[in-house]
């Protein structure tokens, strides 16, 4: 491959720069752009655009691969756990022994939140959206946490960084026992982090949690496999607000906002609910692929399609697995689960979901091994979001540590009114 594109602007050429990455992925570089011909380029939704060179995540949506730090996501599924997953994407390598223990003693000695934010969490309305929750507590560690906010200072980063690792399953939980009106259970060192997560969601003061080892290891599966996706929308938006030098919880509470979206980590929660509402109208799946396929009906399969998987979404098919080693193991019969079954055949083989490239992604089935633990589905993204955190971490360190770190600051084609006089209000119509 040659080492430069040429492009001729207004008579004039100029040569962009091939950049190819390590897995043969090829870009243009096009920073001199418009200082030499004076020229920006439009990308809505970014398709085209890559915002940054990363190390953390490669990802070939053709051929349907994942892996974070090179290894491929269903080895790390099926071998590793979630801490050492988090050493893996925020260290650049799988952690030895040593450091293993070390990490996971922060994750268990570190689990209590400021008595503030806990206030914090307990003012909200019991209807509130636990997003909203998470979002709000997770700014408020700013402000508690003061001697751990300076983006600059390594040692602080550090501390921030796998501190919240810890504090996020107790948000998490509190923000499910605020919306639920239950009392706060607080987190023990005496479980790891999926067990003490699901103590502090379910335990009752009469009643210690039994928890099945089917289920915390899904949910450990779970959280790896939404642990990092490369440059996805809120990966963006942590590197994004980071890019201004605002401090990592305010970098990780926006990334909360953006993951809440109905088209991102929401689909998780819009998805079961879509499957409990074809349950509840019979079991048609035809009905709603077809409804699916016009336009005017405005109504899409959640958990179908993906920006960059143009095939299987590699997480989608270790899910569904699981979900069915779990729920037979478990003896649990959720009629939504057959359901999601049968839409994915119907809809992979239908001409309007071949010609997009549509298949299910990794949001199709989580919600069936969410709702085998007993999590309702407003917890669903709550769940993906602790999930992400540390791909949110790694991002945030690998933007804040590169040589190339700028502040995120995109261009427009201004298509408003050009200048005109101002008009005193007494002339207005
Ligand atoms: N159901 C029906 N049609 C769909 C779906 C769907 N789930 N997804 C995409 N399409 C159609 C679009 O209508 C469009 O059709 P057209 O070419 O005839 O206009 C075509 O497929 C391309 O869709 P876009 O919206 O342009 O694709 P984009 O890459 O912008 O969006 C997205 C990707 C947001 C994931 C989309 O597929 C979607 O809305 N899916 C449902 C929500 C969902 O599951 N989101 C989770 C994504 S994974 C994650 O974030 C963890």
């Amino acid at each position: 491959m040659s080492e430069a594109a040429k492009l001729s602007v207004n008579g004039k050429e100029i040569e962009l720069p091939i950049l190819v990455g390590t897995e043969n992925e090829v870009g243009l570089d096009i920073s001199k752009l418009r200082a030499s011909t004076g020229c920006i380029t439009l990308d809505e939704g970014y398709v085209n655009t890559g915002s940054t060179a990363s190390a953390i995540t490669f990802l070939d949506g053709e051929e349907g691969v994942l892996r974070y730090r090179g290894y491929p996501i269903e080895q790390l599924a099926e071998h590793a756990d979630f801490i050492e997953i988090a050493h893996l994407l925020m260290h650049g390598e799988l952690p030895t022994q040593t450091q293993l223990t070390e990490m996971q003693s922060t994750m268990r000695f570190e689990r209590t939140i400021p008595p503030a934010i806990v206030k914090l969490i307990a003012s909200f309305p019991q209807q509130a959206h636990p997003m909203a929750i998470v979002m709000a507590a997770v700014a408020g560690l700013s402000a508690h946490h003061l001697e751990r906010i300076d983006p600059a200072d390594p040692k602080q980063v550090a501390e921030a960084s796998a501190r919240l690792l810890a504090e996020m399953p107790t948000i998490a939980a509190y923000a499910y026992r605020r919306t639920t009106g239950q009392d706060f259970v607080e987190p023990t060192k005496d479980l790891d982090y999926c067990r003490n997560f699901l103590h502090m969601m379910f335990s009752q003061p009469d009643k210690p949690l039994e928890i099945a080892d089917e289920l915390a290891e899904a949910l450990d599966m779970l959280l790896i496999v939404h642990a990092d996706h490369e440059q996805n929308c809120s990966t963006s938006t942590v590197r994004m607000v980071g890019s201004s030098d605002a401090n990592l919880y305010a970098s990780i509470s926006a990334g909360v906002a953006a993951l809440w979206g109905p088209l991102h980590g929401g689909a998780n929660e819009a998805c079961v609910n879509m499957l409990e509402m074809i349950h509840a109208d019979g079991g048609d799946v035809a009905k709603y692929v077809e409804m699916a396929r016009k336009k005017e009906n405005n109504f899409r399969l959640m958990g179908f399609g993906h920006r960059v998987y143009k095939s299987y979404d590699p997480r989608a098919k270790i899910v569904e697995a699981a979900c069915k080693k779990v729920l037979a193991k478990l003896k649990i019969e959720d009629p939504i689960f057959p359901i999601a079954q049968e839409l994915e055949r119907v809809a992979v083989t239908d001409q309007y979901f071949i010609d997009r490239n549509l298949y299910p992604n990794v949001d199709f089935y989580s919600g069936v091994l969410y709702r085998a633990m007993g999590i309702p589905s407003n917890m669903f993204t709550v769940l993906f979001a602790m999930g992400r955190l540390p791909g949110w971490l790694a991002h945030w360190i690998e933007m804040r540590t590169s040589p190339e770190k700028r502040i995120c600051r995109p261009r427009q084609i201004y298509t408003g009114e050009t200048e005109r006089n101002f008009v005193p209000i007494e002339k207005r119509s």
